[in-house]
């Protein structure tokens, strides 16, 4: 089922294999459990240096954790808390090049010194975000925000 792909480095391209794949792990499904756990495994196998990749699902003006690769993280952020509830209150990206610069960062592994975080929405309602974290200083960069913004609108139509 899941194909390892020639990744050339060069990320915009790379990025369009990786959603060639998340198109080809979902098409067909419905279930969104299904369909956020394979997501964020792909994302954990194509993307070097991160420490924590997941979704966290909005439920009641709170995100509840969602599926995930990494360490165990808190179960639920407030929206406007955070760079998760951030992301919501604000709707919009919020690519963090120092977490412990971020006022109200919620640490949930201290290895974590960067992060992204992009909102989900579907009929104009923001459901959820993904959330990366990296133990590298500044890891993500402007071709990553593009790219992974691009793959979760992809992941959007899927859900
Ligand atoms: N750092 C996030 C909390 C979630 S963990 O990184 C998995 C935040 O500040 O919202």
């Amino acid at each position: 089922m899941f194909q390892q792909l020639d990744y050339s480095g060069e990320k915009t391209k790379d990025y369009e294999l990786l959603i060639k794949q998340l198109d080809a792990l979902s098409t067909g499904e419905t279930n969104q459990t299904a369909l956020l756990a394979n997501a964020s495994s792909l994302l954990n196998h194509f993307l070097d240096d991160i420490n924590w990749v997941g979704f966290y699902l909005s439920e009641n003006e709170e995100l509840v954790l969602g599926p995930f690769q990494g360490l165990p993280a808190c179960i639920r952020i407030p929206f406007g808390k955070g760079v998760c509830g951030t992301a919501v209150s604000e709707n919009k990206t919020q690519r963090i090049a120092d977490v412990h610069q971020f006022p109200g960062h919620i640490a949930c592994d201290g290895a974590s010194k960067s992060e992204i975080v992009i909102p989900i929405s579907r009929n104009n309602n923001i459901i959820g975000v993904l959330d990366i974290d990296s133990p590298i200083h500044d890891r993500f960069d402007v071709a990553d925000q593009e790219g992974l913004e691009k793959f979760v609108t992809q992941l959007e139509k899927h859900l």
